[in-house]
């Protein structure tokens, strides 16, 4: 089993370049299997999460051509099945986009449920919603998500709630319906757009992405593309809260500013130091920064995804916060890690209150989650001593050379195996 093992205490210095957006790589990797010719995508991020879903694609005919490490050449015009079933598919999230993307194409498809992080139950309803409206026949079946209609009719679907998933798949779907599909409450996520724009230079015909109305005007072929997905506002925010959280002074490079809003409003309102720029912020803090209190809530609200590493902030604030989850009933597990460390947090029902310690001491914790996870490693880099974080794997299904980003930045980490006891030595020696 891999781990890192991490000496904090030392502030995180530099620059660091963020990777293309893997929320918006599993929904544009499954549209470009829908048309037959060629997809040239740059700015993919190369991260497990995708090379299981490019991995997957491949099983079912396509054809995938690694230009370069971060730029794919997809052509699906050898789709041969319509069934994703593979062991490996059901580790994923993103898979279910496949349903919307085959459903449109080949109007039938039989994908695996999805899998990713246990945050919560994460039903699929307003996605089987959206489907059926489209009149396409949709049940569940030996663990599979069975969908499939001799024709796709545009309709008018209003979502129960707002879903990131919902709306890329039923958009997918659409995209080669007749006629028009309006979806209404539909999710504003930058993802949702940067899929609509990249179906969009396929040749569909969908107006509205990033606003709670999406109008799509089915088309009956979509035809090459060359297009490059945004930066992942995630990663950015990551290591934001991680220079504001060692004290340190990072430029973050190649983000849109604006996706990142909800993150610099709270770092300026706790007393981190931000200088927007064109496409880079940089964060620095000096000091113990201030407590606040926060809502995840869906864009342009704080983001979910964020919200562990908040929490791992405002452990070492001054003062009580408050962290309210709402969209993930189950995103608190990583609590219990931090608070082997030295972090005071009480987490009732969907909310945690923190009262901010001086400082947090290293421990052996094991990361729940993608982001439950990156938050230790934060943790990790504060605490006095050594922190040994693991299952790691979670955190490389979404951070591109996550190791090494922060090994530039002066973070004292590295990768082991836990049974690489001479490796283990090495390090600590090193470090001190
Ligand atoms: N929901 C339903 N029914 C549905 C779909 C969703 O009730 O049919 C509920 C969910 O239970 C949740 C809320 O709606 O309470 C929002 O879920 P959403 O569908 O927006 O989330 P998702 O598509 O499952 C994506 C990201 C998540 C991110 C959320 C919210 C991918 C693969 N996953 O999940 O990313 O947290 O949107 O922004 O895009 C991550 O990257 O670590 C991650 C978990």
């Amino acid at each position: 089993m891999e781990q890192y093992i991490i000496k904090g205490g030392k502030p995180l210095v530099g620059e660091v370049t963020i990777s293309g957006y893997k929320n918006a790589a599993l929904g544009i990797i499954a549209a470009s299997i829908m048309t037959d010719e060629t997809v040239k995508i740059e700015n993919v991020p190369n991260i497990s999460d995708i090379n299981i879903l490019l991995q997957v694609i491949e099983q079912i005919g396509a054809k995938v051509e690694r230009v370069n490490k971060n730029t794919i050449k997809i052509n699906g015009s050898k789709i041969n099945s319509h069934t994703v079933d593979m062991d490996y598919v059901r580790k994923l999230r993103g898979s279910y986009y496949l349903v919307g993307a085959l459903l449109g194409k080949c109007r039938r498809a039989n994908v695996a449920l999805p899998g990713g992080c246990n945050i919560g139950s994460r039903p699929i309803d307003q996605h089987i919603k959206g489907f059926e409206a489209l009149g396409a026949y949709v049940k569940i079946e030996r663990g599979l998500i069975c969908a499939q209609s001799e024709r796709l009719q545009g309709a008018h679907i209003y979502f129960d709630c707002t879903s990131v998933g919902a709306t890329i798949n039923t958009m997918l779907a659409a995209s080669m319906a007749d006629g028009l599909t309006i979806l209404e409450n539909a999710a504003k996520e930058p993802h949702v757009v940067d899929v609509a724009n990249f179906l969009n230079s396929m040749g569909a015909n969908i107006k509205g992405a990033g606003t709670d109305v999406i109008r799509i005007k089915g088309v009956s072929k979509l035809h090459g593309s060359e297009y490059s997905i945004i930066p992942d506002q995630i990663e950015a925010g990551t290591f934001m809260f991680a220079a504001a959280a060692t004290k340190g002074d990072i430029l973050v490079k190649n983000v849109i500013p604006k996706h990142l809003e909800a993150f610099t409003a709270k770092l300026i309102e706790i007393g981190a130091q931000i200088e927007e720029y064109d496409d880079a912020v940089r964060v620095r803090a000096f000091g113990r920064l201030g407590n606040t209190h926060v809502k995840t809530l869906v864009y342009p609200g704080f983001l979910t995804d964020m919200q562990p590493q908040m929490t791992t902030l405002l452990a070492v604030s001054s003062g009580t916060s408050i962290v309210t989850e709402n969209i993930f009933e189950n995103r608190f597990k990583y609590v219990d890690e931090l608070c082997r460390m030295g972090a005071k947090i009480k987490v009732e029902s969907n909310t945690a209150i923190i009262e901010g310690v001086e400082k947090l001491t290293g421990a052996v914790v094991s990361a729940p989650d993608l982001r439950g996870g990156v938050a230790l490693v934060m943790a990790g880099l504060m605490a006095d001593g050594f922190t040994i974080v693991e299952n790691v794997e979670y955190i490389e299904r979404g951070y591109e050379n996550f190791e090494s980003k922060m090994q530039k930045l002066g973070a004292l980490m590295i990768k082991v195996d836990s049974d690489d006891i001479k490796a283990i030595k090495k390090f600590k020696l090193k470090v001190g």
